[in-house]
C-alpha cells in the first residue's frame, strides 16, 4: 500500500498554476472590481467631511444636499460592487477547485485495493471535498483581497500624509507593526489546521462506517458503545480544533490590542489640533475615520493569512493523495484472443498483509470456454483469487495469464473489458434500473437489455417492478433482496458480454424459485464464455466441467468434476455425500 508520510512539502508553484490558469480573466476582472470598492471607500469619509465644514461653516442647502445625494449614490454603488465581487470571488472558486475535486476523485478511484481497504468511505469524502472546500478562498479571493488592502492602507497612509505627518506617521507605525507581527507568527496554526482536518476526516470516516452498518449496530446492541466512540472522536476533533483556533486567531488578537492604542493616540492628538483651531470639525472626523479603516484591510489581511493557512493544509493532503501512486502499474498490452479466454494460474503465492499468506502456491490451468467449480469452506482464498484475476492486487509471486497473456502487461481497461464479475455481495447504484443495468451507459438500448433479460429468463422479473426499466433503486442495495441483487447483477455482466466470467455466490440461500431462475441464468451466461463459478451449494456446479476444491488457500484437488463425482475417495465425492445426507436429514 502507498505510505503517506507526515509532512509533505507543499505543492510546487505549476501544480497551482493549473487550477489558476483557466480563470486567470475572471480573477483580473475581480481584481478591478476590488480596486474600484477601495476608491469608493476612500472618497466616502471626504464626502462625509466636507459635508459636515460645510454645515458647520457657510454651505448653502443646496450643496449640502448635493453632497448627500453623492454620498447615496457612492453608498449603493459600493454596495452593488460588492455584490459582483461576492458573485465572481464564488464562480472563480468553483470553477477552480471542482477541478481540483474531480482530479482528486479520479486519481482515487485509481488507487488501488489495499489503499481503499484502510480508508473508510467517510474519510474519503473529507478529503476529496473538504480538503478542497478550505482552498476555495485561496483560489478566488485571496491574492485579489492581499492586493485590495495593501491598496487601501497606501491610499489611507497617503492621503494622511498630505494633511498631518504626525498623525500619518502614528498610524503608519502601527500598520507595519500590526502587518510585520502577523506576517512573523502567520504559519504558527498550519500544523494544528491539518491535526484538526485529520479529525475531523476520522471522525467522518467513523459516521459513515457506522451508518453502513446500521443493521448490525443495532442487531447486536451496539449503540451504546459505538455513541461511545462517537464522543471519543468528537472529543479528539473539539481538542484539535480548539487548538487550532487559539493559534490561528493570535495574530488577529496582537493586532486588536495595537490597534485600540492607536486609535486613542489619533484621537488625541487630532482633538488638541481641533481645540487649537488647526484643523476643522470635518477634518477631525475624517482623521478619526481613516484611522477607523485602518482596521479594516489590516484585519483583512489577517484573515487572508489565517485562509491561507488553511488553504495550505489542504493543499498539503490534496497534493499528497494526488502523488500517491497506485501500485498496480497499468501494462501497456491490448491484445487478447477472440472468444472465450483460457486463464492460468502458475506457482501463484499471495498475501493482503506480509505476515499472512493466504494463497499458497496456486496452479491451475482452464481452457478456452471451460466452466469450473471452485468450493472450499469460507475464508479458504475462493473470493481472493477472484480478486487477483482482476488485478486488484499484485502478487506476491507467480503468473496469471488470461488468453495465453500474462495480465501484468495488459492495458487494465482491456483486461475490465473482457472480464465479468459477480461479486458475493451486489453494489447497487442510485438510478434507474436501466442505469443500474447500463451502468449509465447511454449506448446501451432498452431493446437489448430487455432481449438480454428475456434470454436469462428474467423478463417477467422485470415486468413484476412497478415501472418497468424506469423503477428506482437506491444505493446499497436496500430495495432488492439478496437473490434479486444476483439476477440483477448477471444481468449487468452478461451485457458486457464478457470472454470470461467469476461468479462469487452469495453465501446467503435463496429460495427455490429464485435458485432455479439464478441457475438458468447462469447456465446462459456460461454458453458463450469461459466462467469460473464460487459456489456454496453444490448443487449450483452440476453443469460445471472441472472442479477445484480449495483449503486454507491450497489447492487441495483439480480435476474432471465427472471423473471426480465418480471417485469415492475424491473430496468432491465426499462433499457430495455430505450434501445427500444433510437433504435427506
Ligand atoms: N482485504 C483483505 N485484507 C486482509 N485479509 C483479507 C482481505 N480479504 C480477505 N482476507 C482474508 O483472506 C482469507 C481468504 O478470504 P476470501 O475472501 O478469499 O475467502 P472466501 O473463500 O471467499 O470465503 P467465503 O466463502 O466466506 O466468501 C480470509 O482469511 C480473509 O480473512
Ligand atoms: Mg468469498
Amino acid at each position: 500500500m502507498p505510505q503517506i508520510s507526515k509532512q509533505q512539502p507543499l505543492p510546487s508553484m505549476s501544480w497551482l498554476l493549473q487550477y489558476l490558469r483557466p480563470v486567470k480573466w475572471r480573477m483580473l476582472t475581480l481584481m478591478l472590481l476590488l480596486l474600484s470598492t477601495t476608491a469608493l471607500q476612500l472618497l466616502n469619509p471626504q464626502i462625509v467631511q466636507r459635508f459636515i465644514d460645510q454645515a458647520t461653516g457657510s454651505g448653502s442647502v443646496s450643496s449640502l444636499l448635493s453632497l448627500a445625494g453623492l454620498y447615496l449614490a457612492v453608498a449603493v454603488l459600493s454596495q452593488l460592487l460588492t455584490v459582483l465581487v461576492d458573485y465572481l470571488g464564488n464562480d472563480i472558486s468553483w470553477r477552480a477547485t471542482n477541478r481540483i475535486r474531480a482530479n482528486l476523485l479520479k486519481h482515487a478511484l485509481r488507487l488501488d485495493m489495499r489503499f481503499h481497504n484502510v480508508k473508510t468511505p467517510g474519510e474519503m469524502i473529507e478529503r476529496i471535498d473538504g480538503d478542497v472546500t478550505h482552498m476555495s478562498n485561496f483560489f478566488s479571493m485571496f491574492i485579489a483581497k492581499i492586493f485590495g488592502s495593501f491598496v487601501l492602507l497606501a491610499g489611507i497612509l497617503g492621503y494622511m500624509f498630505v494633511y498631518n505627518w504626525q498623525i500619518a506617521a502614528t498610524m503608519t507605525i502601527f500598520t507595519c507593526l500590526s502587518v510585520g507581527v502577523m506576517f512573523g507568527i502567520r504559519d504558527i496554526g498550519v500544523r494544528a489546521s491539518q491535526s484538526e482536518r485529520q479529525a475531523n476526516a476520522a471522525l467522518f470516516g467513523l459516521i459513515e462506517e457506522r451508518i453502513a452498518g446500521i443493521e448490525d449496530v443495532q442487531a447486536n446492541g451496539g449503540v451504546p458503545r459505538l455513541m461511545n466512540r462517537y464522543h471519543r472522536a468528537m472529543r479528539s476533533v473539539f481538542l484539535a480544533g480548539r487548538k487550532a483556533w487559539m493559534l490561528r486567531v493570535m495574530p488577529w488578537n496582537v493586532t486588536v490590542v495595537m490597534f485600540t492604542i492607536t486609535v486613542t493616540i489619533v484621537l488625541m492628538m487630532s482633538v488638541r489640533m481641533y481645540l487649537q483651531g488647526q484643523i476643522t470639525l470635518g477634518m477631525l472626523f475624517l482623521f478619526f475615520q481613516y484611522t477607523q479603516m485602518l482596521n479594516e484591510p489590516i484585519e483583512q489581511l489577517g484573515d487572508q493569512l489565517q485562509e491561507f493557512q488553511k488553504a495550505k493544509s489542504g493543499m498539503r493532503r490534496a497534493h499528497e493523495l494526488l502523488t500517491l501512486q497506485s501500485e498496480i502499474s497499468d501494462g501497456d498490452d491490448d491484445e487478447l484472443p477472440q472468444g472465450p479466454l483460457s486463464v492460468s494460474f502458475e506457482g501463484v503465492n499471495f498475501s493482503y498483509n506480509e505476515d499472512q499468506r493466504i494463497l499458497h502456491d496456486i496452479s491451475f490451468k482452464l481452457k478456452s470456454g471451460e466452466r469450473l467449480g471452485l468450493i472450499g469452506r469460507t475464508g479458504s482464498g475462493k473470493s481472493s483469487i477472484s480478486r487477483l484475476l482482476l488485478r486488484l492486487y499484485n502478487l506476491d509471486s507467480g503468473v496469471i495469464r488470461v488468453g495465453d497473456v500474462d495480465i501484468r502487461t495488459l492495458r487494465l481497461a482491456s483486461l475490465y473489458r473482457r472480464i465479468g464479475m459477480v461479486t458475493q455481495d451486489v453494489q447497487l447504484f442510485d438510478g434507474t434500473l436501466r442505469d443500474n443495468l447500463s451502468l449509465f451507459d447511454p449506448n446501451l438500448s432498452d431493446q437489448k437489455i430487455l432481449e438480454t433479460t428475456e434470454r436469462l429468463g428474467l423478463r417477467p422479473w422485470i415486468e413484476a417492478m412497478p415501472q418497468g426499466l424506469d423503477s428506482r433503486l437506491s444505493a446499497g442495495g436496500a430495495s432488492l433482496s439478496a437473490g434479486e441483487a444476483q439476477l440483477f447483477a448477471l444481468t449487468r455482466v452478461f451485457l458486457t458480454q464478457p470472454s470470461l466470467v467469476i461468479l462469487d455466490e452469495p453465501s446467503s440461500r435463496l429460495d427455490a424459485a429464485t435458485e432455479a431462475i439464478l441457475q438458468t441464468a447462469v447456465d446462459q451466461l456460461l454458453e458463450s464464455c469461459t466462467g469460473i463459478v464460487i459456489a456454496h451449494r453444490l448443487d449450483t456446479l452440476d453443469k460445471v466441467d472441472k472442479i477445484m476444491v480449495l483449503r486454507d488457500g491450497r489447492i487441495i484437488e483439480f480435476g474432471k468434476r465427472a471423473a471426480l463425482a465418480q471417485d469415492p475417495s475424491s473430496e468432491y465425492a465426499r462433499l457430495l455425500r455430505a450434501n445427500r445426507q444433510e437433504e435427506l436429514a
